[in-house]
């Protein structure tokens, strides 16, 4: 792989406890182009802009699809990955639906520990510290023929990241709008599905809230996810979290969560939640936690929900499950705690 460094490190321009999750970015990037059937030309290079042909195919049928995903320094300064094989093979699933084609794990693997190896000391220490990986794949063809390109790049870009909400969440149910529907590309982490929640979501937090809880476009009668996280409901002692399925994104966090809490012990249920179970959980009192899982977010407790113009509020828990497991989750990422479930990788 062809590897050109920066002169300097812009690290020095940046103040790394003051920025917003996603604003900066570090001193390199990695470029992989898609040409006559083959991944070619696999680079790694300074971050930054250039130049692409206004007729290239995603600007105008919106294929492309991204991954999420942390790297974590441990106090003996070493650079930890979380479960990265999900990450590519999740890529890998979001791309054939979008007739993209696979970008191979070798390569992936190779980029990502190359990148993050690179650019090391721009991952902070501490928990709550860590640095963002965004691999992404667009179509790169210069046409707007309505079919699917024949030309993509794949990238990988970094920034550093700490906390992805600094206030208290509140959450709207969503009975108008939807994400996605029975067939679509709900479970891909296809960019349009993103772009899709922004208005609604805009709606939603001029009345408050920060995200959106969808449900099925069918009926808006399940809950399904938040559109930047999976949702756990802790009702009485029993946790409960929604199946995935094609319009519910397969979320890398929450299946460790789920993971973590059957280890744990905690009664633990993935069932359809119908929305009217909650609100009676609310109600009665029995719905004691509402928290969020992603790879942004981390454990994300929600302190309330809104449904149909009626706020429901959580009450204040102490044993709080969001907590603990969060907690057990860094342990495993942060190489605190040993890694019963083999998820850490060494940079
Ligand atoms: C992630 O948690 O990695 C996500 O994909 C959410 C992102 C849109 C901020």
């Amino acid at each position: 792989m062809k590897i050109e460094k920066i002169k300097k490190s812009n690290i020095s321009k940046i103040d790394l406890n003051n920025f917003a999750f996603g604003s900066i970015f570090t001193d390199h990037m990695f470029v992989c182009s898609y040409k006559a059937g083959q991944w070619v030309n696999p680079e790694i290079k300074p971050y930054q802009s250039f130049s692409i042909s206004p007729s290239a195919s995603v600007f105008h049928y919106g294929q492309a699809c991204f991954e999420g995903m942390k790297a974590f320094k441990d106090d003996n300064e070493k650079v930890w990955l979380f479960r990265p094989k999900e990450n590519h093979q999740r890529i890998v699933k979001s791309s054939e639906r979008l007739a993209m084609p696979a970008f191979p794990e070798e390569l992936f693997m190779e980029a990502l520990t190359l990148l993050i190896k690179i650019d090391k000391h721009w991952i902070k220490k501490g928990v709550g510290n860590s640095l963002y990986i965004r691999p992404f794949i667009f179509a790169n063809q210069e046409s707007i023929g309505a079919t699917e390109s024949t030309d993509y790049k794949f990238m990988i870009i970094c920034a550093p990241a700490n906390t992805y909400y600094t206030s208290n969440v509140r959450v709207k149910i969503e009975d108008s709008y939807s994400r996605a529907s029975k067939g679509g590309v709900g479970f891909a982490k296809a960019a349009g599905n993103y772009a899709a929640q922004f208005y609604p979501t805009n709606l939603a937090k001029k009345e408050g809230f920060q995200q959106i809880i969808w449900t099925d476009s069918s009926n808006h009668e399940y809950i399904e996810e938040a559109g930047t996280m999976n949702l756990f409901f802790r009702i009485n002692d029993t946790l409960l979290t929604a199946p995935t399925n094609d319009s519910i994104l397969d979320g890398i966090t929450r299946k460790s969560i789920i993971d973590l809490a059957k280890k744990e012990g905690l009664k633990t249920e993935i069932r359809p939640i119908k929305v009217s179970e909650l609100i009676s959980a609310a109600k009665s009192g029995d719905l004691k936690e509402i928290f969020g899982s992603g790879t942004a977010v981390v454990v994300l407790p929600i302190i309330g929900f809104g449904y149909k113009n009626t706020n429901y509020d959580l009450p204040i828990i102490e044993n709080s499950w969001a907590i603990l497991l969060k907690k057990k989750l860094n342990d495993i990422q942060y190489n605190i705690s040993n890694d019963p479930f083999n998820w850490r990788h060494e940079v």
